[in-house]
């Protein structure tokens, strides 16, 4: 990764706004997920085929043109990532990197412009840099939500030749108002058997807006069947696991870790490849494979698939207590409560990320 400067952000705002009210409580478990946002946003506008210089600032809500292109055929992209303090007080990102080179494979796929590598992460450190009185202690951490939409106003279906790049940030703990941040929980799943996510050829591997849009009517309904996520199968009939609505997942079968692999339809998530790198570190054998879902079922029916659970920057990791069928059948995974390896890979993976126990693998970059 390239040197961090603040060469190309213009940095505007009045000192006050750094510094959340007093009134505002910042606790972790006191905070839903997404819910408040800091007062400063990175932007960065596109136009004339060139990016203009990025400004942090306080927010302002945006003012797009009824035809733009965003609001028509869904011209929009994100990233998330998180800010985590350290024991030492400083601050700290997880795999930023990652995350700019997604935002440019989903942009490529949205026919969207690079967001130069540069202007993303220099965006994030100064916006993080600049409100780190914003970020919970542990184990809360500030949600980053970097954003790309197409402004241009046009009907036709093309792609916009304007674009705006922001980014917010908001604390956060965990994104499961079920489970405690600082601690794995478990929660109950519905199994999509009938409602897709993402076609082959499609955008599953891309975080594109509209793939979240497409899950927010199995979502409501799994909530109602008191169910706090949605596991999708493949949407070509093969009946294969592919990921969550917003996090990937992962099966402990017989004493081995088991997701499944990037087909094209489903998100590589930066959690998910972190925890096949991390594992065998802790004696944990990992094995991306595709995972039929009716000899998964019989797995965790028969015992020999005892742990399951989701994960990504958002959820963390997050143990599976069951799956809900369509049928209104469930289907208890082990004792229902969250197992030694993924309580094990929870704190491994959060001890690097807070810095507390050593990164072998250079994946935390100060800010
Ligand atoms: N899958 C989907 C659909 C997601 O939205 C996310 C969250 O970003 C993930 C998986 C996990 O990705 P990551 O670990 O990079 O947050
Ligand atoms: C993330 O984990 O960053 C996501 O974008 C997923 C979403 C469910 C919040």
């Amino acid at each position: 990764m390239g040197a961090i400067t603040e060469s190309n952000i213009d940095i505007d705002f009045a000192g006050a706004a750094t510094t959340p009210p007093v009134d505002l409580d910042l606790r972790p478990d006191h905070l839903e997920f997404g819910r408040v946002t800091a007062p400063l946003w990175f932007r960065a506008r596109y136009r004339n085929a060139a990016w203009e210089r990025g400004r942090v600032e306080p927010w302002s809500t945006i003012n797009l043109h009824p035809a733009a292109i965003v609001l028509h055929y869904a011209q929009c992209i994100f990233e998330g990532l998180k800010a985590y303090k350290l024991p030492d007080g400083s601050v700290a990102l997880f795999r930023p990197e990652m995350n700019a080179r997604r935002m440019n494979h989903s942009a490529a796929r949205m026919a969207m412009p690079d967001v130069p590598e540069q202007l993303f992460l220099d965006g994030i450190r100064t916006l993080v840099d600049c409100q780190r009185k914003w970020i919970p202690d542990p184990p809360g951490s500030l949600y980053i939500r970097p954003t790309l939409i197409g402004t241009e106003p046009c009907i036709g279906v093309r792609a916009s030749s304007e674009y705006l790049f922001f980014v917010i940030v908001l604390p956060s703990g965990s994104y499961f108002p079920q489970t405690l941040s600082g601690s794995t929980g478990t929660v109950r799943v519905f199994v999509s058997e009938s409602v897709g996510r993402a076609a082959r050829g499609g955008t599953g591997d891309t975080k594109a807006g509209a793939n979240y849009s497409v899950t927010l009517q199995v979502i409501a309904a799994a909530k109602k069947k008191g169910c706090a996520q949605v596991m999708f199968l493949d949407s070509h009939g093969e009946r294969t696991v592919e990921e969550m609505g917003g996090m990937n997942v992962f099966f402990l079968r017989g004493g081995t870790l088991v997701t499944p692999p990037l087909t094209g339809t489903l998100l590589a998530g930066i959690t998910r490849d972190s925890l096949l790198k991390l594992a065998p570190t802790l004696g944990v054998k990992v094995r991306e494979e595709r995972i039929a879902w009716d000899e998964l079922l019989a797995h965790v029916k028969s015992g020999r698939v005892n742990e399951a659970f989701a994960c990504g920057t958002a959820a963390v990791i997050t143990g599976i207590e069951s799956f809900v069928l369509e049928n209104g059948t469930e289907a208890k995974v082990g004792d229902g409560q969250c197992g030694p390896v993924t309580h094990k890979l929870f704190d491994a993976l959060r001890n690097i990320q807070y810095g507390v126990s050593k990164d072998p693998f250079g994946w935390v970059v100060p800010v």
